[in-house]
């Protein structure tokens, strides 16, 4: 059985003090064999998240590797405060600061070489959708920013359905899933770990979603900030 992945993406949320006591109710719970947990908290609250036991990730990082790059942080320094993966290329990133396709794959390998796995995020505006466009812009999405070679994990968030609450159903959600996975056996001669769905994720359609051909896990923005919610949306990847 291949291992599902639920990953919380808290954003710009918390204090210290509730970051904490989230990750605790979380840490306690008791998730399913093959589960992988992983909460991508605020960089100030990291240490106090990884004090939980819990797995943790950034939600950005630097392509560089040190030196005068104020207000910037390391893939090696993410590394040094705990951290096992890093969100790059996420579409607020991508649409609030401008990042693009080569500057994400950038990042991703910076990520890599300090020894650490980058998820990569990609996905399609609305607009992209409903012209019918979506696939063309997932594939050279693909190609564009995932290194080659390396380990890393992609996660297909369709710009739209991010805090949305709409989510696609879940033929459409197969189907992008299959083209990112065909698109990679050319873009690159890296190991993907995993293909992760994320955008409006909750625990009333988490199995379901779980359960779609080519979905290995969940990226979830809003319900990862709920300790219900976000326990149910992991003992969802039971199916
Ligand atoms: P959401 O966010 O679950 O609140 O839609 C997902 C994300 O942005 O990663």
């Amino acid at each position: 059985m291949s291992t599902k992945y639920i990953l919380g993406n808290w954003k710009m949320n918390l204090s210290t003090a509730e970051g904490s006591e989230l990750a605790a109710k979380i840490a306690a719970y008791k998730a399913p064999q093959n589960t992988q947990v992983v909460i991508f908290p605020p960089f100030t609250l990291l240490p106090a998240v990884s004090a939980h036991t819990i797995k943790v990730g950034a939600q950005d990082v630097s392509p560089e590797q040190n030196g005068a790059f104020t207000g910037d942080i390391s893939a090696a320094q993410l590394k040094d405060a705990g951290c096992s993966y890093v969100l790059v290329g996420h579409s607020e990133r991508r649409s609030l600061h401008g990042e693009t396709d080569s500057l994400i794959k950038r990042k991703a390998i910076a990520v890599q070489n300090a020894g650490l796995i980058p998820v990569i995020c990609v996905g399609e505006s609305e607009q992209q959708r409903e012209s019918g466009t979506y696939l063309d812009t997932i594939q050279s999405q693909v190609k564009q920013s995932i290194p080659v070679g390396g380990s890393y994990i992609i996660a297909y968030e369709p710009v739209w359905a991010i805090g949305s609450g709409k989510t696609p159903t879940l033929v459409q959600i197969a189907e992008v899933h299959k083209t990112i996975a065909s698109a990679l056996s050319y873009a690159t001669s890296g190991a993907h770990i995993a293909i992760v769905y994320g955008g409006s994720v909750k625990a009333a359609n988490a199995r379901e979603i779980l359960s779609t051909e080519g979905v290995d896990g969940v990226l979830v923005g809003g319900a990862s900030l709920k300790a219900e919610e976000f326990c149910a949306i992991i003992a969802a990847a039971q199916g």
